[in-house]
């Protein structure tokens, strides 16, 4: 887990080092003008995005496409299976910033690819869809994201992943690097769509089974499924996914059993459900969720909670935070020197440490849960749920 820290330490830096060469100054100098000057208080550094070129486009279901990405200066992408990116993009006037999970093979490091499905009436998966061509620039940030392993030769796991419609896109990600450099390790996947011409990656999961086969296998659920359908029907409730469990483990789930899962909330919730009652333990599931963390805050019962706020040189903002705000909202509206960049709880840049009181934040989100139990919290997506003193906390060391 140390290696994954340091990973994940070193791409923050490097997005910390494309802010630092595009211009902007580092954090500690405005800290250091917040000492000279208590007003007007220094601006929030935003990261700055890279660059990077469409060099193919992949159809792969009537509403789902796969971007292939290089990073117009050249440079290797670096990640780790199950990461997303998070995209910056301008439609008509304004700025939007969406997540979209990496689905190719972490083995490769000069492109990286992102899988899009159409979201009905969804305003970025639509434009991107019908929009991005061979040749298109994408501003992005990340990649980031806690949903991953790390792969590697020698290692042998007992993998089982539970995808969702487009939430297969970090699973095969995961997929793909793990049967590449773990030649001892197992994987089930249980892969539930709508309809069969939803499902994404078909062919190439097909192919995938042919050449791994005993240890990789699949097991597709349907809502809707055609007549001479071998694969399950139905949701996938609770009962769908013990009933796959015993199908792929028999009636005891193998000791060593890690399961990632990505799909739509009630799949996500049966599934828990279904493998916590079998004996799996709660800290051998990881879950991604699509659904921005943010909106789902809209929908959490909170108050308003005071809130102080101290900057590295000791200088304080005392206020509150309304009722479902974040706790990055409720600094800036202070004009406290909040730092941020993504606002979807992916990159880590608006870490802040709780001193005193809780908060609630909701998934997915970018801190390494070692980081959580520091009492590190993501203001951007964090809200108080208690009278709350934070710190803001410096970047991640160079
Ligand atoms: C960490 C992370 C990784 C992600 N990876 C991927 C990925 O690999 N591929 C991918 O296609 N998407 C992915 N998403 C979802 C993606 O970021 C967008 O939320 C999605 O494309 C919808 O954006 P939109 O602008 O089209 O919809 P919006 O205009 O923002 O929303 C339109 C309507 O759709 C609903 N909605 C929003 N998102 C979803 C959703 N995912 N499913 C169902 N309804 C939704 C909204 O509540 C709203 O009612 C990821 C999200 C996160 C947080
Ligand atoms: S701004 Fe990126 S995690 Fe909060």
């Amino acid at each position: 887990m140390s290696s994954l820290i340091r990973r994940l330490n070193s791409l923050r830096q490097d997005l910390w080092r494309a802010a630092r060469g595009q211009g902007q100054k580092a954090t500690v100098q405005h800290y250091a003008q917040a000492a000279g000057r208590r007003q007007p208080p220094p601006q929030p550094v935003a990261l700055a995005t890279t660059a990077m070129r469409v060099t193919a486009v992949t159809h792969e279901t009537p509403s789902a496409i796969s971007l292939t990405l290089v990073r117009q200066d050249g440079a290797d992408i670096e990640f780790l299976p199950g990461m997303f990116f998070t995209l910056v993009l301008n439609i008509a006037g304004r700025e939007h910033r969406r997540a979209y999970s990496i689905s190719s093979a972490a083995t490769l490091r000069t492109s990286a690819t992102i899988t899009i499905k159409r979201v009905p009436d969804g305003l970025v998966s639509q434009h991107l869809v019908d929009t991005v061509a061979v040749g298109a620039s994408l501003n992005v940030l990340g990649p980031a994201g806690a949903f991953t392993l790390r792969p590697q030769a020698g290692r042998q796991r007992e993998l089982l992943l539970i995808g969702g419609g487009s939430g297969i896109t970090p699973l095969m990600a995961i997929l793909r690097s793990v049967l590449a450099i773990e030649a001892d390790s197992r994987i089930t996947l249980f892969y539930a769509n709508r309809r069969r011409d939803e499902i994404i990656f078909a062919d190439e999961l097909d192919a995938l089974v042919r050449q791994y086969r005993p240890r990789l296998r699949l097991l597709h659920v349907l809502e809707e499924a055609p007549a001479a359908w071998s694969g399950a029907c139905g949701r996938l409730d609770v009962e769908q996914c013990t009933r796959l469990l015993t199908q792929a483990y028999g009636e005891d789930l193998p000791a060593d059993l890690r399961v990632f899962q990505c799909g739509p909330a009630p799949m996500m919730e049966a599934v828990r459900t279904s493998l916590l009652a079998q004996g799996l333990a709660a800290e051998h599931l990881q879950q991604e969720n699509f659904l921005p963390g943010r909106r789902e805050q809209a929908l959490a019962d909170s108050v308003a909670q005071p809130l102080t706020i101290i900057a590295a040189d000791g200088q304080r903002w005392q206020g509150y935070a309304a009722a479902g705000q974040s706790l990055l909202d409720a600094g800036l509206a202070l004009q406290a020197p909040m730092n941020f960049s993504c606002t979807l709880g992916g990159c880590g840049r608006c870490r802040v440490r709780v001193l005193s009181g809780s908060v609630a934040m909701p998934g997915p989100h970018g801190l390494l849960p070692e980081e959580e139990e520091a009492g590190y919290a993501l203001a951007c997506i964090a809200t108080a749920s208690s009278p709350l003193t934070i710190a803001i906390a410096p970047p991640t060391p160079l």
